[in-house]
Parts: C-alpha cells; structure tokens; sequence
C-alpha cells in the first residue's frame, strides 16, 4: 500500500518507534527492503538516492516505476521517497514520476538560501499532495554507500533554535538533524550528542530523521528513539551484508544467483535493523 512519508511517521509517533528507510538503487534491494517489511509486517520506507545516479546505479526514472508497483503491491504501508535530492528540477521530475515524500538536501547551502529552497519545494510538493523531508546542519559526506566519514564534528551540527525556526517558517513534514552520525562506514566510534538532540526534540514539532543509521549501536538507538528520532535512513550496512553473502556463496556460472544470494543477504540485515527501529532487539 503506498503511502506518503507524513502518514507513515504518524504509525512510528503513535508506537513510539521509528521507521526504517532503506535504499533500493536495483531490484535486488527493492525486493530485499519490500519483503522484509512483508515479514515483520511492518511500515517502511523506499529510497532512491539523488547521488546513486553518479555511482553508475540506476537512474530515478528506471527505478521510480518499480518502487511504486512494489509499494502499490505491498502487505504494509510503503512510502517511496526520494532521498538527499539538491536541486529542483530533480526533486519535480521525481514528483511528476509519483514518489510520495522528497528530502531536500540544502545542507551544503548557508541557513537563509536552505530555508527559501526548502520553501519553494514545499509549495511545489503540497500541490502534488506529497510529503517533504529537510535539513537543517550537516551529515558531512553525503550519501555514498560505502566511502568513509569524518566523525564528531561539533561545527557541522544541527542548531537546536535554528531547527526550531526553519521547521516553522517552511511547514516541513520531517527534519532530518546532524547530532553525530555520518553517511558510509565510521572511521571512529560515533560519539552522539543526545543532550542536542533531545533539546531539537524539545522545540521541534515535526517528526525528526536520523541519516547514516549503519554503524550505530543497539543501545544508541533506544536512546535516538526515545529522544524523537522517528525515521531512520540505513543503506551502508545493507548493501556490506549483500556483498558478504555473495562472498560466502559457493562458485556459480549464473548471475542470477548471485543475485538471488545479495537479495536474501540485504533482505535479514535489513530485518535486523527493523527489529531495533521497533524497538524488539535483534
Ligand atoms: P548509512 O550510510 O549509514 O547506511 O546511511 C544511509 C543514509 O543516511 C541515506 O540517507
């Protein structure tokens, strides 16, 4: 059942937990993340990633109409959403293609040029009925699938009060916050900064979404969730997982079921994961 990010935030605020949100750039991930959520008969979240398009993965408009059939077909509620788009016409064609949710990434612009992008995008997505994700500070190196990240930087960091007034200001569905994770794989012990995090929560209205949910500890996750964190983006780990089980496999002459082995590799991590977003232990 397709659904818009807004709706399925509001399934994670009245359980108290968070949604996963998984990247689908083939059809073995989309399959992976659609049947995980099926067996845990669960809510979740399909992504595409504006920046896959430059890794040589499938392009939004390859993908767009396989996200939605899967999502129409589903057993759950499926938002698909489009993940970290930068620039307009993007973020519009993805909306004229049927994705219910689009993030706005103006992370890389100074506050004033974030919020009025935002704005405009916001106007364009109510027309379309759909939701809107955004950002205030910054995840570092945005999302990659793969690549490392600086860690702990303080400067980069969501500021509680400028959240507070850009969710307003804007009519945002969901704020994506940088209180200490990263996009890729950790090249140090995250160290998250709940204190801010609990003080966004405290003046922000809008349902709040983590970035770079690889890496990050069971016991860190009870306490983002407790602390507001409603939507969860997690590829990194996923995508390792399908590679291991590929590894593992015994040699095969066929691609197909080198296929069949990623899609149930990603398919249990991504289970996994869902079962700490719902707060259920591994
Ligand atoms: P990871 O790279 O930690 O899995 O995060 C993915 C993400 O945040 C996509 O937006």
């Amino acid at each position: 059942m397709l659904v818009t990010l807004k709706e399925i935030l509001k399934l994670a605020e009245a359980k108290k937990n968070a949604i996963g949100c998984f990247n689908g750039p083939n059809l073995a991930s989309m399959r992976a993340v659609i049947y995980a959520a099926e067996e845990l008969n669960e809510p979740v979240v399909l992504t595409h990633a504006q920046l896959h398009e430059d890794m040589g993965l499938c392009k939004m408009d390859e993908v767009a109409p396989i996200m939605l059939y899967l999502a129409d077909k589903a057993k759950v509620p499926v938002c698909v959403h489009l993940d970290h788009g930068t620039d307009l016409d993007y973020i519009k064609r993805g909306l004229d293609l049927g994705f219910t949710s689009v993030m706005f990434d103006g992370s890389a612009l100074d506050y004033e040029s974030n919020l009025a992008n935002t704005s405009v995008i916001r106007e364009i997505s109510l027309r379309y009925g759909a939701s809107l994700e955004a950002e205030v500070g910054s995840m570092g190196a945005r999302e990659h699938g793969g690549g490392e990240s600086l860690v702990n930087d303080e400067n980069i960091y969501t500021d509680p009060e400028s959240a507070r007034d850009f969710a307003e200001a804007t009519g945002i569905d969901a704020l994506a916050c940088a209180f200490g994770t990263v996009h890729g794989f950790y090249i140090k012990e995250p160290k998250l900064d709940f204190a801010r995090l609990k003080k966004i929560h405290s003046l922000v209205k809008v349902p709040l979404v983590m970035h770079g949910g690889s890496g990050v500890s069971d016991d860190d996750y009870a306490k983002v969730i407790e602390y507001g964190i409603r939507k969860v983006n997690y590829y990194t780990y996923m995508a390792k997982a399908g590679a291991a089980a590929v590894a593992a496999m015994e040699p095969t002459k066929f691609y197909h079921d080198i296929e069949v082995a990623a899609m149930e590799g990603m398919k249990k991590d991504v289970m996994a994961a869902m079962k700490v977003f719902m707060r259920q232990g591994r």
